[in-house]
């Protein structure tokens, strides 16, 4: 007799979120401070789609952002806004909550090795991904990005960056040793931003930071 088996998550060295795919969505408002919905609404914003066009969500959890991606595209095309994340249970909950939209589709996959052809995307987006896999995986990942990218494609990186005040300092800290999480401490330290510059994207812009530790950055490919 057939067995169901668990989804299988995927091997990395990221930080990956099966334990908390069932809470997740009540837990993120509480760690952005409840301003999540603001950081998705400015890389929407920010990326500037077309109806036609492909935009792909790297490390999107349970996949709300890919949603709200798939809704301002033209929803009679397959396959426009896709959401990827290493944790098996994650996509799970996705594809659950996502089987109103036929131009919406997830799969578990690895950033730093993304199953798609070179250029196949216009645009890709990701928010608190970043703060999740180390030095050299989030090089890894942005050369993956950039492969995918269409030439001129755009991308927005919503994540932890380095403190510009007392308050920025308390939240991105408290984050560091409430999870003992050496990434964190990285993207204080400006490793996301390094990486962003030696990424060889033709732009990279700082457009934003909020709650003094949070900011959003605009690239060009
Ligand atoms: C903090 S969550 C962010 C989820 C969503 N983007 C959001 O803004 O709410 C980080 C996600 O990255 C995923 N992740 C960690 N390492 C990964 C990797 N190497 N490739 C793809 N996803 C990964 C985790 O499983 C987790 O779902």
């Amino acid at each position: 007799m057939p067995v169901d088996r668990p989804p299988a998550s995927l091997k990395t060295r990221g930080r990956t979120l099966d334990h908390a795919a069932s809470v997740y969505d009540m837990l993120a408002p509480i760690m952005t401070l409840g301003l999540e919905g603001r950081y998705r609404r400015r890389a929407i914003e920010l990326l500037q789609l077309g109806g036609h066009e492909r935009v792909l969500d790297i490390g999107c959890g349970t996949g709300i952002l890919t949603r709200q991606l798939a809704m301002v595209l033209d929803g009679s095309r397959c396959d426009q806004a896709v959401g990827i994340d290493a944790a098996a249970k994650m996509i799970a909950v996705a594809r659950r909550k996502a089987t109103d939209l036929a131009n919406l589709r997830f799969e578990t996959a690895l950033a730093e090795k993304l199953p798609y052809a070179d250029d196949s995307f216009d645009a890709v987006v990701s928010t608190f991904f970043y703060h999740h896999i180390d030095r050299d995986l989030k090089a890894l990942s942005l050369a993956e990005l950039r492969r995918v990218l269409k030439p001129g494609g755009r991308a927005v990186i919503v994540d932890v960056d380095t403190p510009s005040s007392l308050f920025g300092k308390l939240c991105a800290w408290s984050g560091y040793w409430l999870f003992r999480q050496e990434e964190i401490r990285e993207n204080i330290q400006g490793q996301l931003r390094d990486a962003l510059t030696c990424a060889g994207f033709s732009q990279v812009q700082k457009v934003s930071h909020h709650a003094g530790h949070i900011s959003i950055f605009y690239l060009e490919n």
